[in-house]
């Protein structure tokens, strides 16, 4: 559930008319609401009452300093994989013991960043990475708690490019070699051992995959146990899908989720983390866009927008679907056509959607995306000169730009023009 809702066939964001941001700041721009954000951290935060846990907030989703800070205050760890992201997340107020710092290419700059910030635990995927790690954290009179992210081998049934846990795909170790990497990092003298990550993918719609791997992950907490390691700490990463398609049936909620994770690993009284982006940022987004042109092509009609692949990459990337609909509702009864909406960035790859079903629309008339809060503004870019669109939160009647339109000057003086030119 969002908070993005028609009042008299206008899209309002929590008590604000979508149009009248529009009004305000131009369009493309993005537009959370933090009582969406806030409403889908604590249904994570409540589906896993009775355990020792944190949410730690997948912050590569949407990583805008008034979002983390909206989370923060709310209670909410971060999980964070670069410097950039361990700064942010520092920078709205995040203290180190929430931050667990993932990703398989950690440089010694970062870890060390982390190590005299502070930090929860490091999510280590590899022996390389550990030797590097024992060797910072030593330098620095540390020792550095860590966690071992396996992969388990589980199909988690979602786009290929964002599936983890295969055996073919770069992250964690094979959990067939668990064991021998668990005693190499207990003879490390800078690292302490005290946990199993495993992150499966993104955009999961079903429990089953991640039922497998968290019975894969208890048994291997039993084995590990066995081999003296004390296991206190399971982090079971992120991934639980959102509905883009409000047709389609929803996929499983946090609390049955919580209900799997209490039912499979439950009895071995480790505390648990998960890192969820998508489901917490994801609906409480909307990219708000103006028809430019309504062009008459070859048998199909195009939607020409403001927005473009470089502001929204999901669709040209992904075919993700992103339901799009009028900020304003036509009459009941105008009949609805279809439409290929487009961008104005030169490829055919800038493609929202093709023959969507739509309310008839004009030049001048507003879409917004739905479900764009999550892998949407933080995967912009700049591409054909078209600056970064504003970001906006709203907070009941107010709202705010958290992150405003840089103009062309600012764009172009990022370059300099050596010497000899
Ligand atoms: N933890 C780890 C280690 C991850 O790699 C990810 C996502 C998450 C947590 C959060 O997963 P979530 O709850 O958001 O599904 N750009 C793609 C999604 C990439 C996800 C990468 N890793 C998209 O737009 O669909």
């Amino acid at each position: 559930m969002d908070h993005f809702l028609y009042r008299n066939g206008a899209l309002f964001a929590e008590d604000v008319p979508v149009s009248e941001i529009a009004a305000a700041v131009g369009t493309p721009f993005y537009v959370y609401s933090t009582a969406t954000l806030l409403r889908h951290f604590r249904a994570f935060d409540d589906a896993l009452e009775g355990m020792d846990h944190l949410v730690c907030y997948a912050m590569k989703a949407n990583s805008n300093q008034a979002v983390l800070r909206t989370l923060a205050q709310a209670g909410a760890g971060m999980d964070v994989v670069s410097g950039g992201e361990y700064l942010r997340a520092k920078a709205a107020g995040v203290p180190g013991e929430r931050i667990v710092f993932s990703g398989v290419g950690k440089t010694a700059d970062e870890i060390r960043l982390a190590l005299e910030g502070g930090i929860r635990q490091f999510n280590v995927e590899s022996e390389p990475e550990m030797i590097v790690l024992d060797r910072v954290a030593r330098e620095l009179g540390q020792v550095a708690p860590v966690t071992i992210r396996v992969n388990p081998d589980v199909d988690a049934k979602t786009h290929a490019k964002i599936a983890t846990g295969k055996s073919e795909n770069k992250f964690g170790i094979p959990i067939a070699r668990a064991r021998e990497v668990y005693r190499l990092a207990a003879d490390l003298p800078g690292l302490k051992v005290i946990g199993i990550d495993v992150h499966i993918g993104s955009q999961l719609t079903d429990l089953a995959p991640f039922e497998q791997a968290y019975l894969k992950v208890a048994d291997l907490c039993e084995v590990l146990r066995a081999d003296g390691h004390e296991i206190t700490r399971l982090d079971l990463g992120g991934g639980l899908g959102i509905p883009y398609e409000r047709t389609n049936t929803a996929p499983p909620l946090p609390t049955d989720y919580g209900a799997m994770v209490k039912r499979t690993l439950g009895h071995l009284g480790c505390e648990i983390e998960i890192e969820p982006g998508r489901l917490i940022a994801g609906n409480a987004g909307l990219m708000v866009s103006e028809v430019i042109y309504v062009k008459s092509g070859e048998g199909r009609d195009f939607l020409i927008l403001d927005g473009a692949m470089n502001d929204l990459i999901r669709p040209a990337m992904y075919d993700a679907h992103h339901d799009i609909v009028p900020v304003l509702e036509p009459d009941a009864g105008a009949e609805k056509q279809l439409y290929d909406i487009v961008g104005p960035v030169c490829e055919t790859g800038d493609t929202f959607a093709r023959q969507r079903l739509m309310p008839p629309l004009a030049a001048g008339d507003l879409v917004a995306f739905r479900s764009a809060g999550a892998y949407g503004a933080v995967m912009a870019s700049e591409y054909n000169s078209r600056p970064l669109i504003p970001e906006v939160l709203v907070h009941g009647d107010q709202f705010a730009v958290i992150r405003r339109r840089p103009t062309f000057d600012e764009m172009i003086n990022r370059d300099t023009i050596p010497e000899w030119l």
